[in-house]
């Protein structure tokens, strides 16, 4: 069943706009980004296969044996469903974790052992094979927060940028490559509760609920017309017009109850400094974008990353537009990434 290393690369994604807005039917932009994760499976001569995760620092080890008695029932059912309750459970034992576990952990080694044992593994992935990730991907997110739009999935799958749409997914065409400042305010949050705290928002004030998702989708409409402005001709008034629409989302993602206190210091450290922030997926903590315009000196992009630094935040600067998940050959990954690897 897996008789070489394995290792595939995912790229980062952040939502521009329309993350909550999505789930309720209205459009979202979504980027990935230049950076990556990795993982590796390796078997061993003692009949043991290995995962690799070392960004989330997950190594665990498998018999081959046991998982192949597992195959069987994963890929016999030829298209792809919702996992079972007797195969989550069986994923659950064969995962094998241990207690203390972080669940965020947990369901990560759960959706990797689940897309593992129901993909055909190959050297190269065609449209069909990335489709059908895509989907798998989305049972995955399923698992973990329970009723997702499929925009997050999507955009690690295709790459890109990409506009989603009620599960119709489109490449924005001639995307500019932005530069943002991605920061963590390592803050954590419940994907699902979130989502869940938003239709509750809605159903019990439909009248003022209901405009500012159909505002969010105004949002995501003008930022894909001033991306597709931008990537024909270029010009500064087209980044004040993005700053605005991040503005105004931010306000709205306040709003609808997804805000944070640690999200409102990222945007105020930030707006000091003349830059522009919201935050990016479910809010409530997590992760905030910072658009960077052309011009701005990088002392000052140091300047802006110290001052979140010292606040408590990650913060990496990176650009959008990277390709899908991608296999690779273990010769071809940089030093650092192999490094990063045989260190775990
Ligand atoms: C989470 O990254 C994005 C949300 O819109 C949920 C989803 O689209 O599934 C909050």
């Amino acid at each position: 069943m897996l008789s070489e290393v394995l290792l595939v690369s995912a790229p980062g994604k952040v939502i521009l706009h329309g993350e909550h807005a999505v789930v309720h039917g209205k459009v979202a932009l979504a980027v990935s980004l230049n950076l990556r994760t990795f993982l590796r499976l390796q078997p061993h001569s003692n009949g043991k296969v290995d995962l690799s995760l070392p960004n989330i620092g997950i190594k665990r080890a498998w018999d081959v044996a046991r998982l192949q008695s597992l195959d069987a029932s994963f890929l016999e059912q030829g298209d792809v469903t919702t996992p079972t309750s007797e195969q989550v459970e069986k994923l659950k034992e064969v995962a094998g974790l241990p207690d203390d576990c972080a669940v965020t952990e947990r369901l990560a080694v759960q959706a990797f052992l689940y897309l593992y044992l129901s993909i055909c593994r190959k050297q190269r992935w065609t449209k069909e094979d990335l489709e059908l990730i895509n989907k798998w991907a989305f049972q995955g997110e399923r698992m973990i927060h329970g009723n997702p739009s499929g925009v997050d999935n999507a955009v690690s799958t295709w790459g890109g940028a990409l506009r989603y749409h009620q599960g119709k997914i489109s490449s924005l065409k001639r995307s500019p490559a932005l530069q943002i400042l991605l920061t963590n305010t390592k803050v954590p949050r419940n994907t699902r509760a979130l989502v869940a705290g938003v239709r509750n928002r809605l159903l019990k004030f439909p009248e003022i609920v209901a405009p500012l998702l159909t505002s969010i989708d105004a949002i995501s409409l003008e930022c894909e017309r001033v991306l597709g402005e931008m990537g024909e001709a270029p010009a500064p008034e087209q980044y004040v017009v993005l700053e605005e629409l991040i503005d105004m989302n931010q306000h709205h993602l306040n709003a609808l109850g997804v805000g944070h206190a640690s999200l409102d210091q990222l945007c105020q450290v930030t707006r000091a400094r003349g830059l522009h922030s919201k935050l990016t997926g479910a809010g409530g903590g997590g992760c905030g974008i910072t658009l960077l315009k052309p011009g701005l000196e990088q002392p000052e992009v140091e300047a802006t990353k110290q001052a979140l630094t010292s606040c408590g935040f990650d913060c990496l600067e990176t650009s959008i537009g990277a390709p899908g998940v991608s296999i690779h050959s273990a010769t071809s990954l940089d030093s650092r990434v192999q490094q990063a690897l045989d260190g775990l």
